[in-house]
């Protein structure tokens, strides 16, 4: 039985100040909310300060990115090392958001996976079409285009207990969510590719859902087969929206 987990991408936002108050909030008010596993993935700055606050807490902490490098020449970019020296427990990688605007390639994005699995962070890896590619009927193709570039370079180890999001690019930051039924279609396709390539890794990867969800549609997508979480971006800067988020994963 996978354990669902609800992970907030703040993005570019937040500031100290901000950050405190919401961490602080998010600290006392999932306190003891335990049937599922809660995480934000916050700005580099931040991570600090996420460690001071959520330690020993039931919130993880992650980044947004991470370099394809151990370590070296590479001004701007932060390794796996030092994301782990941070105690982060998630990172993010192949965003759309990131993928279209840095030009990030499929090989790119299978490094960082592979990278942060070595060092024993749990890549959140992002897969997605755009709205031209469901019209035009191509959808799963595009998806599997995108996981294969992972999967076929990672091996089955690489893979277990690994995060995949599915986050359709038309429904990010939109307030068009996909329907629960859309959602679950596409969570068993990548499923079931993953099951063709790595059988043993499917049934213990956890696929979250990401794209405008909210506090009234969390409840719905989140309990469809299939759907092991939700990826939140908006919503995880609003405390009280977030926990209504967590605890629908909860069925609470
Ligand atoms: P959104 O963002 O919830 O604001 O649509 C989701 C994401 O990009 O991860």
């Amino acid at each position: 039985m996978r354990r669902k987990l609800v992970v907030g991408n703040w993005k570019m936002n937040g500031n100290l100040a901000q950050n405190e108050q919401l961490l602080r909030t998010l600290v006392n008010d999932l306190q003891g909310v335990d049937h599922a596993d809660f995480a934000v993935c916050v700005p580099y700055p931040y991570l600090f300060q996420a460690q001071q606050l959520l330690q020993g807490s039931n919130i993880a902490w992650g980044a947004q990115n991470v370099a394809t490098q151990e370590s070296g020449a590479h001004t701007g970019e932060v390794s796996a090392q030092m994301l782990k020296e941070f105690g982060a427990s998630y990172v993010i990688v192949g965003h759309s958001e990131r993928s279209n605007a840095y030009c990030e390639s499929d090989a790119n994005i299978a490094d960082k996976f592979a990278i942060a699995k070595q060092h024993g962070i749990t890549p959140i890896f992002c897969v997605g079409e755009t709205l031209q590619e469901r019209e035009s009927g191509v959808m799963e193709y595009a998806i599997a285009n995108q996981l294969d570039a992972v999967l076929s370079v990672s091996g089955g180890a690489l893979l277990d207990h690994a995060v995949i999001a599915y986050e359709p690019v038309w429904a990010i930051g939109t307030n068009k969510t996909a329907t629960p039924e859309q959602a679950r279609a596409a969570h068993s396709f990548i499923r079931e590719r993953v099951a063709a390539l790595h059988p043993g890794a499917a049934e213990t990867v956890r696929i979250l859902y990401g794209g405008s969800v909210n506090p009234r549609n969390a409840a719905q997508l989140l309990s469809m087969p299939d759907i092991d979480g939700g990826l939140i971006g908006r919503c995880s800067l609003d405390a009280a929206d977030f926990e209504r988020i967590c605890r629908a994963a909860c069925g609470i």
